[in-house]
């Protein structure tokens, strides 16, 4: 059957069915997770909290050395909370979206400085804390407190897609994909946030974008798109607009003491409060692009780097300079620091150039 209606039209009794045996595969297949309790084990809030942040756009793998850096330097809240946002913008470096960086900080301050240190439980009060949307709040809900939350991510969504083979494609098909999980966790109170990570964990190992491994699936008998014969397609996905290409420099000036110039971003924008080599204004084909007025002697070495963005592909092209003027946002950096505190585009400038 083909899904055009938003209930499953399962029985109450097959989706009792169906949580029971997602969570007995959990029980035997679970991943070891760094922020992850272990069985009987207690969730600690912050580190729900922390990950699921981390987690928002980035794979499980990216993110584990950050979550454990994170920990090293501010092992509780009150310590983050406590930290330069200098400091924290650094340290996240080279995991992007750094909008969830600056809205971290702030939402540690909120914690330490007007909880008490203690996160909220509800839904609705986690949603009410900066950085923290639709998502983040039913996964921490659910798994730091054990509320029955409804938790949709990328890989709920495809296991819903094909369990209930719905053929709307994404994103129209979110509502609906939504409610479908819902059915599952609706007044589940029992164990929502290990159904939401079984649910989760079958996305990642077994449900997989390509080529499901339905053999292994405790679902698959009722499986609607296995029924049909082609779970791997969905869910199916609206044709994406092409990105556009824009094009712009970036310099690379050093003093006659060795130390290298940065500019530390604007808090608005893209990459902004990072640490990063100079570049001026990005444009697309046809624009000219201005030398920065603040420099002078520029040679161009004849190199670029590509770097694609959620919303366009960026080529810088490098070009070397000398300082003419100083102003409030240039930082003299050393060399060797300011490579780990800059945006992955700019550590990939900064490579080829001291090559
Ligand atoms: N992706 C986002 N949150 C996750 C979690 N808690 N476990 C596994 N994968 C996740």
């Amino acid at each position: 059957m083909t899904r055009t209606q938003k209930s499953s039209k399962k029985s109450l009794k097959t989706i009792r069915e169906l949580r029971g045996q997602v969570l007995d595969w959990y029980d035997k297949h679970r991943r070891v997770l760094p922020w992850r309790a272990v069985r009987g084990e207690v969730s600690n809030p912050y580190h729900v909290w922390l990950s699921e942040v981390m987690l928002q756009q980035t794979t499980v793998t990216a993110v584990k050395d950050y979550y454990m850096k994170f920990l090293r330097l501010w092992p509780e809240v009150r310590d983050l909370a406590a930290a330069e946002q200098d400091d924290v913008m650094a340290a996240w470096a080279g995991l992007g979206y750094y909008a969830r960086a600056r809205n971290l900080h702030k939402c540690a301050k909120v914690v330490a400085n007007e909880l008490g240190g203690v996160f909220p439980e509800e839904q609705a009060d986690l949603k009410a804390l900066p950085g923290i949307g639709d998502y983040t709040s039913a996964a921490i809900a659910a798994i730091a407190f054990n509320k029955p939350a409804t938790v949709v991510d990328g890989n709920i969504e495809r296991v819903m897609a094909r369990l209930f083979n719905v053929r709307e494609p994404m994103p129209a098909s979110k509502k609906q994909l939504k409610a479908l999980a819902h059915e599952f966790f609706d007044g589940y109170e029992e164990r929502p946030g290990d159904l939401a990570q079984a649910f989760m964990d079958l996305g990642a190992g077994i449900c997989i974008p390509k080529a499901p491994r339905c053999a292994l699936c405790p679902l698959s008998l009722e499986c609607e798109a296995r029924a049909a014969g082609d779970p791997e397609v969905l869910p199916l996905k609206s044709p994406k607009k092409k990105r556009p290409q824009k094009h712009g420099i970036v310099y690379w000036v050093q003093d006659d003491r060795g130390r290298v110039l940065l500019e530390r971003r604007e808090e608005k924008g893209l990459l902004g409060g990072m640490l990063a080599l100079p570049t001026g204004q990005w444009g697309v084909h046809g624009d000219r692009i201005d030398e920065l007025d603040y420099l002078k002697d520029i040679e161009d070495c004849r190199l670029h780097i590509d770097h694609v963005f959620t919303h366009f592909d960026l080529r810088l092209h490098l070009k070397r300079a000398k300082l003419k003027s100083m102003s409030e946002s240039l930082i003299w950096g050393d060399v060797s620091d300011a490579h780990e505190a800059m945006p992955s585009l700019f550590q990939k400038a900064y490579k080829l150039f001291v090559a």
